[in-house]
């Protein structure tokens, strides 16, 4: 198999709050191989959004501080190679789709502008020579490639003269526009109505698939997940508790937490009502020892308290639970 593009190894992130360090990730680790589409998913609050961020370098320090672990992009660790180096690899071979287009957007330039801005430094980076007329060119092919109706029109247009859909697609642009390996999205669409939601999420879904990208995207609807992720991350209060290919993960979640994140979708067929998990994600100041789902769990039992072993429980699938027979650990 393939070196994976992104190997995200047991990272631990802390939070500065009132004078107190809250560990929110606690020996992280992932992989995303080229061409993969990899979902993270999990309750709000387990930290799914400070991992991507991390990944992206765009954690603020303080109140956040990385406590170990690497993040290894292409063979190089995004955390100790040089500022500069991350930075260019930033926005070009890895890019990022945001939640909230509007916060994400210049309110006082045109879409045309920023667009082209972009075009701008990208071409001074490559050394690439085009002018204004080229830049602008090259605006309007990326606005059509993510189907903007007319193009030309939104060029000259601000931010707030756009609906909900056409902003998220020209974020979807940005990130686009140079060619990234690696597409990171955080909940794409949640700001809007169900139908544009689809709508966004199945050309994010073409764009990805026409250019045999790397996604790995956050989202809260497993249907979405069973739709366009190929392998499944499972996050509970700042751990991964089980991941493995998507087909086998929901026809045999083998940790409790997914057990549970699964039967909560309500069925459209059959009797089975919506049932939710008890309980609350816990205090990450003072978390719960040994596996952090303990306090939840209806199966938990002394060997809970010590810190689970990865089990593999199928072929690519591991599981973080002492149900689990430890016939095979792995790191
Ligand atoms: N700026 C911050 N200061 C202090 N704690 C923070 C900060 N940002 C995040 N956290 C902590 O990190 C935890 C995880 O946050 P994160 O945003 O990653 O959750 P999430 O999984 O993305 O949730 P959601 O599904 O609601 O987006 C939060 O519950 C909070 O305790
Ligand atoms: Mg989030």
């Amino acid at each position: 198999m393939n070196a994976p593009l992104l190997d995200v190894a047991g990272l631990s992130v802390d939070f500065a709050t009132y004078g107190r360090q809250a560990r929110v990730l606690d020996g992280v680790s992932l992989q995303v191989r080229a061409g993969q589409h990899a979902a993270l998913v999990g309750e709000t609050g387990c930290g799914k959004s400070v991992t991507l961020r991390a990944i992206m370098g765009i954690l603020k320090s303080p109140p956040a501080s990385i406590a170990a672990g690497s993040i290894g992009f292409d063979g190089a660790d995004l955390l100790t190679m040089p500022a500069r180096q991350r930075d260019a690899l930033k926005g070009t071979a890895m890019s990022m789709v945001f939640q909230d287009p509007m916060t994400a957007l210049n309110p006082v330039f045109t879409i045309g502008d920023q667009l082209a801005t972009i075009i701008k430094y990208a071409d001074r980076r490559m050394g690439v020579r085009r002018d204004k007329q080229g830049r602008k060119q090259r605006v309007i092919e990326v606005l059509d490639q993510v189907r903007m109706p007319d193009p030309e029109r939104i060029f000259g247009a601000y931010p707030i003269m756009l609906s909900g859909g056409m902003r998220q697609r020209v974020l979807i642009a940005m990130a686009l526009l140079n060619e990234p390996r690696l597409l990171i999205a955080d909940e794409p669409g949640t700001a809007l109505d169900v139908t544009t939601q689809a709508e966004i999420l199945a050309l994010l879904n073409d764009l990805v698939a026409a250019r045999s990208l790397a996604l790995l995207m956050i989202t809260h609807n497993l249907g979405v997940v069973r739709e366009m992720a190929d392998y499944v991350y499972v996050m509970y209060a700042g751990t991964i508790v089980e991941h493995g290919p998507t087909e086998a993960l929901f026809e045999r979640p083998s940790h409790p937490y997914t057990q549970a994140l699964i039967e909560c979708v309500p069925k459209l067929s059959g009797t089975s009502t919506f049932k939710g998990i008890d309980g609350t994600i816990p205090d990450y100041v003072d978390p719960p020892v040994g596996c952090r789902f303990r306090p939840r769990c209806p199966h938990r039992h002394d060997a809970c308290f010590e810190r689970p072993p990865n089990v593999t429980v199928g072929a690519n699938h591991v599981a973080a639970c002492w149900l689990r027979q430890p016939a095979e650990e792995v790191a």
